[in-house]
């Protein structure tokens, strides 16, 4: 038994994004993506797993267990599915939400833009993207009465990566460095979407979440790996030094090495366990990541917006959590300043492409869209309510 050190008010909870659970996310960008002949996508969303109609469910599963929080996100496509043309109709289906929340006890975090766009949007180096952002934004103000903590952009980083990611065909060997012109625009559609949320809802608090792996420069490495690292996640953490708080995204860690005079992951090594999406299975990466964050956003708190792990083996996922918050239980008795924690995911989803990869609490028949809460998701209530993360069994080692 290890105690978790959790100072009053911390968010504990699990997130979702809407893209992946909602279904039928007709006028988005990765619906039109999935679905184009010759997709990289395995797979497309479809009806995901219909979480546009049973999001009451999903937050009583997640409330039922004691979790205090829920990340969502809001969809730009739904809500402007035409340029300028906004619809009443998702505005109020999402107040619904916000409100269902409430009511269940579960505080709200919401994000605006989780990776998809609607369809019309022309992309983030488009010299328009921030304010037609912002115009967005300015709808959704509307609706946020009662949320503590809005989240612009989730993982701007990767956003900026994509197309290069893409192409390198995933995450496991690390971040490619993200385009300037995206980035650039990412960053300044953040900086008008918090002074619109500020503008119209003095006590909201804003941030946004970056990915933060844990980078590991081997010795000859050290002294380069900062200007590596700075356009992959240090300037994007830089960028939230105005904000409330930053969102820290953990997974996985990524170790560099020194090739020539050049700074370059190095894949895992053969003996190393990897989870069912390629990432090096490493539990501790969570206490890596904080520290980082907080290193570089000084005296912004952090929040972990997401951690969780890939695996079929629900056993799996209790000891990988145990590491994750084992270390961040660490970082906490250090001072290290983390204001929440949130599991991803609540539910079985859409992987970007896929539904082979399961980070769920929860998994969804996807025929009847019947839900299965597995033993990680009260596990996760019970640290919570309890501050204390239990002793794995031996079989959970
Ligand atoms: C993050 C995304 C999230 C999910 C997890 C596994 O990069 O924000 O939607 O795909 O990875």
């Amino acid at each position: 038994m290890h105690r978790i050190p959790l100072p009053p008010g911390f968010l504990w909870g699990a997130a979702t994004s809407a893209h992946q659970t909602e279904g039928a996310n007709e006028n988005s960008d990765w619906w039109a993506l999935e679905n184009m002949p010759g997709s990289f996508c395995e797979e497309p969303s479809g009806q995901a797993v219909d979480s546009f109609h049973r999001w009451g469910e999903d937050m009583d599963l997640a409330a039922d267990v004691g979790l205090r929080d829920y990340r969502f996100s809001i969809e730009w496509a739904r809500i402007e599915p035409e340029p300028g043309v906004f619809s009443g109709e998702a505005l109020e289906h999402y107040r619904h939400m916000i409100e269902g929340a409430l009511h269940r006890g579960l505080r709200p975090l919401v994000t605006l833009h989780h990776f998809t766009c609607p369809a019309w949007f022309t992309g983030w180096a488009d010299p328009a993207a921030p304010d037609l952002f912002a115009r967005y934004v300015a709808q959704v103000a509307g609706i946020l009465e009662g949320v503590e903590h809005v989240g612009t952009i989730n993982e701007p980083n990767v956003v900026a990566a994509f197309p290069r990611l893409l192409a390198q065909g995933g995450l496991a060997e690390g971040l490619p460095e993200p385009e300037e012109a995206l980035a650039q625009g990412l960053a300044s559609a953040h900086r008008q979407a918090r002074h619109v949320l500020r503008a119209a809802l003095p006590e909201v608090r804003v941030g946004w979440s970056v990915s933060v792996q844990d980078y590991q420069p081997d010795l000859p490495a050290v002294a380069a790996a900062a200007a590596y690292l700075y356009p992959r996640q240090t300037r994007f953490l830089q960028e939230s030094r105005d904000d409330d708080w930053v969102g820290v995204q953990a997974y996985t860690r990524i170790r560099l090495v020194l090739d020539g005079d050049v700074v370059r992951p190095a894949a895992p090594g053969s003996s190393a366990q990897r989870t069912q999406t390629g990432w090096e299975y490493y539990p501790a990466a969570l206490g890596g990541a904080v520290r980082e964050a907080a290193r570089v956003v000084g005296a912004v708190p952090v929040i972990v917006t997401e951690n969780g792990v890939a695996t079929g083996d629900d056993g799996q996922r209790i000891a990988y959590t145990h590491g994750a918050l084992t270390a961040l239980a660490a970082a906490l008795d250090d001072g290290i300043d983390v204001r929440g924690y949130f599991h991803w995911s609540l539910l079985d989803n859409y992987e970007w492409g896929s539904w082979g990869p399961t980070f769920g609490l929860v998994s969804v028949d996807r025929g009847t869209f019947v839900r299965s809460p597995k033993p990680s998701l009260a596990w996760l209530g019970r640290v919570g309510t309890s501050g204390l993360i239990p002793s794995l069994e031996p079989s959970q080692r």
